[in-house]
């Protein structure tokens, strides 16, 4: 199994999710070969709930990390979660040259790229 895939699957178990007891997995592949996890986190004021797609980016961007080439999201669900609009946008804004890859607990696997996730995206470019 490709590590990376192995590293998401992991740190879905640690997911913080009292509330949905829905469980999600990321890890962030960086092109200086760092691997990146996170899960989701909620929280008892709900609003406050991070998903593991983001948890992965900041920790990432947190410790140095600028330029990244994947990013894999596992969740236990038949037809393949794919990340929320919020991650999306953090994805764009972030790592826009990622390959997203979605997997499941079953094997299943689809690899997506973010523009076509988050087509004619607001970011910085807007704000110069
Ligand atoms: N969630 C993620 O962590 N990533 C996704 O791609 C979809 C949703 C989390 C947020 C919340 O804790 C739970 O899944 C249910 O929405």
């Amino acid at each position: 199994m490709d590590p990376l895939v192995r590293a998401a699957i992991e740190a879905r178990r640690q997911a913080v999710a009292p509330f949905s007891k829905f469980l999600v997995g990321a890890a962030l592949e960086s092109r200086d070969g760092r691997v990146f996890t996170g899960c989701n986190i909620e929280n008892a004021s709900y609003g406050l709930t991070v998903c593991a797609e983001r948890v992965a980016v900041f920790k990432a961007l947190s410790e140095g990390a600028r330029a990244f080439s994947r990013i894999v999201v596992c969740a236990d669900t038949q037809h393949l979660t794919p990340p929320c609009g919020a991650c999306r946008q953090i994805l764009w804004e972030f790592c826009p040259e990622a390959e997203v890859i979605l997997v499941n607990l079953d094997g299943a696997s689809e690899t997506l790229a973010i523009r076509d996730l988050l087509p004619r995206a607001f970011d910085v470019s807007f704000l110069t």
